[in-house]
């Protein structure tokens, strides 16, 4: 495992694997790896002969309140998480690599970022394309993973692809859930003791709606106001709850098909997301699913 921290050597060693025939995948992340990054990182090895993992704590995807500076960092940790899966190189770029003083380029989505968690954090998806579009094109990856965790950044991401003929497979891996089911997140650290109680129901309200679905409900204002209420006697403060199209993120009036069900909440000063897909008439998988 080559640990590159500049975009040159970086394209020294794809040039080298492409020349010699060989498939790339890429798997970005901004470390504090988990298990559920570990699981990208298997799936990656299963889709490509080589397996880049980027190790970037992308400042333009962080608004001024939010948490870039206390975001944890730790690439040692992160290394040995990462030997033995398979993994080719470490892309662990300096900001000052990926972003130089002149640097004046934005990449933006007209639709998929005015919903859900681009309605708060208004510049994050641009930040995202952005620092996924630059990775593309250092690495040039035939396959890219994501986590179904972060749902709207995959759809952003598959859009910016198809809008931008960008030669990459993204591939859409389910969320890792804690036994309890509350989904994996780097910053689930943050949570204290009884917050970490409460944490679960988030997942639980989501499932109790993609039951509701199962079992014929179909007002998604009435889905979203009980569990809002849910999520609020638990001590849950709502940035959104919302029912909506899976592929435009439009609301939902009347549930007639699948329909993403996707929340964002605070518990103290940590802002938690999660989502699923509701399927009516299809009860929802195994309450906890190792995948
Ligand atoms: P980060 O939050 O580090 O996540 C990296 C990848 O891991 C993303 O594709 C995310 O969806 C996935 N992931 C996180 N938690 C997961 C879980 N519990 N189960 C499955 N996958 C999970 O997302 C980012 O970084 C950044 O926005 C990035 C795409 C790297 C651009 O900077």
């Amino acid at each position: 495992m080559t640990v590159v921290t500049t975009i040159p050597q970086m394209r020294a060693l794809t040039r080298a694997w492409r020349q010699a025939g060989e498939t790339i995948a890429l798997v970005p992340t901004m470390g504090a790896l988990h298990a559920g990054h570990l699981a990208l990182v298997e799936a990656a090895s299963r889709e490509c002969d080589r397996v880049v993992v980027s190790i970037f704590v992308n400042p333009t995807q962080f608004g001024p309140n939010e948490d870039f500076t206390r975001y944890p960092r730790d690439l040692d940790g992160d290394l040995r998480a990462l030997t033995g899966l398979g993994v080719d190189a470490v892309l662990a770029p300096s900001a000052d690599g990926m972003y130089g003083p002149a640097f004046q380029t934005s990449v933006e989505l007209a639709h998929l970022p005015k919903h859900l968690c681009g309605l708060t954090r208004t510049n994050h998806f641009g930040g995202v394309a952005l620092v996924v579009a630059k990775l593309f094109n250092i690495v040039q990856p035939d396959a890219a993973v994501f986590g179904m965790k972060d749902y709207q950044q995959v759809r952003v991401i598959e859009q910016m692809v198809a809008d931008l003929d960008q030669d990459v497979r993204i591939v859409r891996h389910p969320t890792l859930r804690e036994p309890d089911g509350l989904a994996m997140s780097s910053r689930n650290r943050y949570l204290s003791p009884a917050d970490r109680a409460v944490a679960p129901t988030l997942y639980a309200t989501l499932r109790a709606i993609a039951e509701a679905v199962a079992g014929g409900a179909n007002d998604a204002a009435r889905l979203v106001s009980e569990g809002r209420a849910r999520l609020e006697t638990a001590g849950f403060v709502p940035d959104y709850l919302a029912v909506c199209d899976p592929d435009t993120l439009d609301d939902v009036v009347t549930v007639a098909g699948p329909v993403l069900v996707a929340v964002a909440a605070r518990l103290g000063a940590t802002r938690l997301i999660d989502n699923l897909v509701a399927v009516p008439g299809v009860a929802p998988g195994p309450a906890h699913p190792a995948h």
